[in-house]
């Protein structure tokens, strides 16, 4: 495969198991895959719409960077950067906002479920809605067009704002010519949204995530807290359930047929959630210990995030360059 491939992670939190493998490990996987260039980077300005202190953010930017190296993210191959280093996007947003329908935007899921929120609570549908909530489809859409991008692997609640984005960009390329690569989503099916400890989707903003990178001791207790039935011991158990789609996402082939058979058979919550804490942590603990690594010597991934920044600096001033000039501005 000779694609480039981007993706975008939101500082706005500690990372999920459900931002681990929706996100973070196929778009490793994918960015190791191609021969093309790869972008991974740190969407800080978008943390703005929910995250309004700065040393909150820094914070999060710090743990979001550690969290992607420790998950195997391969600098030599990955451009990795932050989005705020790269003033080049800001200014592709602006233009591009020029080419976006705002009835586009008016139908983008985050914005429309705030504005549904206060219709429902009775209070005026703009409360709570900063320009930056409506404007955010823009800023990713310049997010992947400022490099000429085919492939953007995210998770099934992004899906969305890529079709966003591939539809600005045709709206230029409408006016002005094949100037943007207009990109495709990608998405893993098998954890296209993964769950969280009380079946909603897992979300930092609900609070019911199974955090990546814990302690041990707090890994056992969040998987205590995975809600199951009431059915005893013996009984046999359906592995329609949560707690075996987490264990799937952790186990090899053969113990997921083992613990399949098992369930049929009846096995108590209680063993499951034992050997689901036994397979998590064997694949976490070698990662945790990278993630404490570099949570213990940021300078090292401030040095990769500035280099990352220069050469994504370059690359999206080639495309600005490009739109400048189709648009009549200064070149
Ligand atoms: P959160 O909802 O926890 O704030 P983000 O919005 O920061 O997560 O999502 C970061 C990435 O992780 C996105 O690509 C998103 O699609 C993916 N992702 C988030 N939650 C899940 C989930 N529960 N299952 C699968 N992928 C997820
Ligand atoms: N909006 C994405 C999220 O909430 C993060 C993101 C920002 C992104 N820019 C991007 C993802 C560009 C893919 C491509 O997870």
């Amino acid at each position: 495969m000779n694609k480039t491939v981007l993706t975008g992670i939101k500082p706005t939190g500690v990372a999920h198991i459900g931002n681990y493998f929706g996100a973070i490990r196929p778009a490793i996987e994918l960015a190791n895959a191609t021969e093309g260039p790869s972008y991974l980077f740190l969407a800080d300005y978008h943390s703005l719409t929910t995250v309004k202190d700065g040393a909150s953010l820094c914070e999060y930017v710090k743990d979001v960077a550690c969290t992607w190296l420790a998950c195997g993210l391969d600098v030599k191959r990955s451009i990795f950067y932050r989005q705020s280093d790269v003033p080049g996007i800001f200014e592709l947003a602006i233009i591009l906002a020029n080419y976006t329908a705002k009835g586009l935007l008016n139908r983008a899921h985050a914005y429309k479920s705030i504005v549904q929120d206060a219709i429902d609570r009775g209070v005026d549908p703009d409360h709570n809605v900063n320009v930056g909530l409506f404007y955010y489809p823009v800023l990713q859409a310049a997010d992947i067009l400022a490099f000429d991008v085919d492939l953007v692997p995210v998770g099934q609640d992004q899906k969305q704002h890529i079709e966003i984005c591939a539809d600005i960009a045709k709206s230029f390329n409408a006016i002005h010519g094949n100037v943007l690569r207009v990109p495709d989503v990608i998405i893993k099916k098998d954890v296209a949204t993964l769950p969280g400890l009380d079946g909603r989707k897992m979300s930092k903003s609900y609070g019911n995530q199974i955090p990546l990178f814990c302690s041990e001791s707090e890994l056992k207790k969040y998987i205590k807290k995975i809600v199951t039935d009431s059915s005893l011991p013996t009984d046999p158990k359906s592995t329609d359930c949560l707690i075996f789609q987490i264990y799937k996402l952790f186990a090899t082939e053969s113990e997921v047929e083992t613990m399949a058979n098992r369930f049929k058979q009846g096995i108590g919550w209680g063993t499951v959630k034992e050997e689901l804490f036994l397979v998590a942590n064997r694949m976490i603990s070698p990662m945790r210990e990278k993630y404490e690594y570099y949570i213990n010597n940021f300078e090292e991934v401030e040095k990769v995030l500035i280099e990352g920044a220069k050469k994504a600096r370059q690359v999206s001033q080639k495309t600005l360059e490009r739109v400048r000039k189709v648009i009549g501005a200064s070149t």
